[in-house]
């Protein structure tokens, strides 16, 4: 058994361990791990310590997928609600469909008894008004928000409040492979924006005959590319792992125009092997990998490209 998560997944990361150990249904084992993370406002980048969008509005993208059935469930830029990985769990449970965005997803955590949660961390809320007030000149200050936002897409896109993402990928010789996902996306994004976290074959795909990818960071670059399905489908075409995953960075870096950023990219196969490729994100990046012959959890260095 092989389970692997992006550094930041450390709140949950030894709870996902323990139920896999205990024989947990493998998805319900990511969703309690990733919900763990969510609700940790030390995690920077995910749920409740997350990042608001331009209006200072919370909006967070998850998505979970069970490589034995490829049954997805997502949802996007969903507002007041830190549990939105439990939500994409339920619609995968309970829906006819793939993804719910905004009201309706929210309506929907509603109907099935999720709270109404207050997601704005002070200190982000903090942050992002600072911000505002760096760029915007006194009279469209007064103004906000009714002036024009598209022009401040790109002024405020910030290195520092990274695009990153909660990823937990689990793959078992017995139960197959499963994959999950979460963030509270872009900083200051335009709001209505969704990452990659919660579209299926471009953050995140897994099938249990091959293998699985998850990707955080630049969701706008491995939208592009449909990246994590295109490592499965490499592996179903014979490519080993690590090729896959080659093949999948060789996309990345053949991209022009647009918005070009890192990209880290979260892999394992059937036969056990794992991979973390870190495409230009510009400073190390590190990853947990728990194995059942493992002691303990270990964080290790992703491969750059
Ligand atoms: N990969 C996370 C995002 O782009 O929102």
């Amino acid at each position: 058994m092989l389970l692997i998560a992006n550094a930041e997944a450390w709140p949950g990361f030894p709870t996902t361990v323990d139920m896999l150990k205990t024989g947990a249904d493998s998805l319900t084992a990511l969703v309690n791990g990733i919900s763990m993370v969510e609700a940790d406002p030390r995690v920077r980048s995910v749920g409740y310590g997350g990042w608001p969008n331009m209006l200072g509005v919370m909006e967070c993208d998850a998505g979970v997928m069970d490589g034995n059935t490829r049954e997805v469930g997502t949802v996007g830029a969903v507002p007041n609600t830190i549990q939105t990985v439990r939500l994409a769990h339920e619609v995968m449970k309970r829906l006819p469909h793939v993804m719910l965005t905004g009201d309706g997803a929210r309506r929907f955590a509603s109907e099935i008894g999720f709270s109404l949660d207050d997601v704005m961390f002070p200190d982000s809320k903090r942050v992002w008004w600072e911000r505002l007030e760096k760029e915007l000149p006194p009279e469209a200050l007064a103004k906000f928000p009714d002036i024009p936002l598209a022009p401040l897409s790109r002024t405020i896109t910030d290195p520092e409040r990274v695009r990153d993402t909660t990823v937990f990928l689990n793959a078992d010789a017995e139960h197959g492979i499963h994959v999950a996902t979460s963030t509270s996306g872009w900083a200051w994004k335009y709001p209505g924006r969704l990452g990659d976290s919660p579209i299926p074959g471009a953050g995140f795909y897994a099938d249990s005959r091959y293998g699985a990818a998850a990707c955080t960071h630049t969701g706008e670059m491995t939208m592009r590319c449909s990246t994590a399905r295109s490592i499965v489908l490499a592996m179903k075409l014979g490519r080993s792992l690590s090729d896959a995953v080659k093949l999948a960075v060789d996309e990345l870096a053949e991209l022009s125009g647009g918005f070009l950023g890192g990209v880290v990219i979260h892999a394992v196969d059937s036969r056990g092997n794992h991979e973390v490729a870190n495409f230009q994100c510009g400073e190390e990046i590190r990853y947990w990998l728990w194995q059942d012959n493992m002691a303990e959890p270990e964080l290790r260095v992703a491969k750059t490209f």
